[in-house]
């Protein structure tokens, strides 16, 4: 089958029930994304469809219609998406291992609402978890990227 990942096409010989979370790092080599739980509950699988967050470690293959977009491709070193450049202004990351999942999340909260309160941030990405509690800084790097967009 075709898959559209980060503005290319690639040809996969999976089964179609293979969660999309397999066919990006184990077919594609696109490690950004990360096995967490496998069952949608912690957010490290996050990666967008058509701009939307999706878990893909429960999406399987065969239903995607549509562009992937992974943190790879969210911006790049020269032109950073509003919210990586807030990350690292606010230094959010600790280990690290949530946190592509965490931006993927957070990008599609700001496509959808570039004003959001602590409570609308706190209700998307509560579902993401981190077990370094970094949740105060990713709340105040939501706020930086915000203004930013507003401001573009
Ligand atoms: S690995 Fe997909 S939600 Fe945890
Ligand atoms: S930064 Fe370590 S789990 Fe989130």
């Amino acid at each position: 089958m075709r898959i559209s990942v980060n503005g290319q096409t690639h040809e996969v010989d999976v089964e179609p029930d293979m969660p999309l979370l397999w066919v990006l790092r184990d077919e594609l080599g696109i490690t950004g994304v990360k096995y967490g739980c496998g069952i949608a509950q912690c957010g490290a699988c996050t990666v967008h469809i058509d701009g939307f967050a999706v878990r893909s470690c429960q999406q399987p293959v065969g239903d995607v219609e549509g562009e992937v977009t992974t943190i790879e491709g969210l911006g790049s070193p020269e032109a950073l998406h509003a919210v990586q450049a807030a990350w690292i202004e606010h230094q959010v990351a600790q280990c690290g291992y949530c946190q592509s999942g965490q931006i993927m999340a957070a990008a599609s909260l700001l496509e959808q609402n570039s004003e959001p309160t602590d409570d609308d941030i706190d209700a998307v990405m509560s579902a993401n978890l981190c077990r370094c509690g970094t949740y105060p800084r990713i709340r105040e790097a939501i706020k930086a990227a915000a203004r930013t967009i507003r401001s573009a």
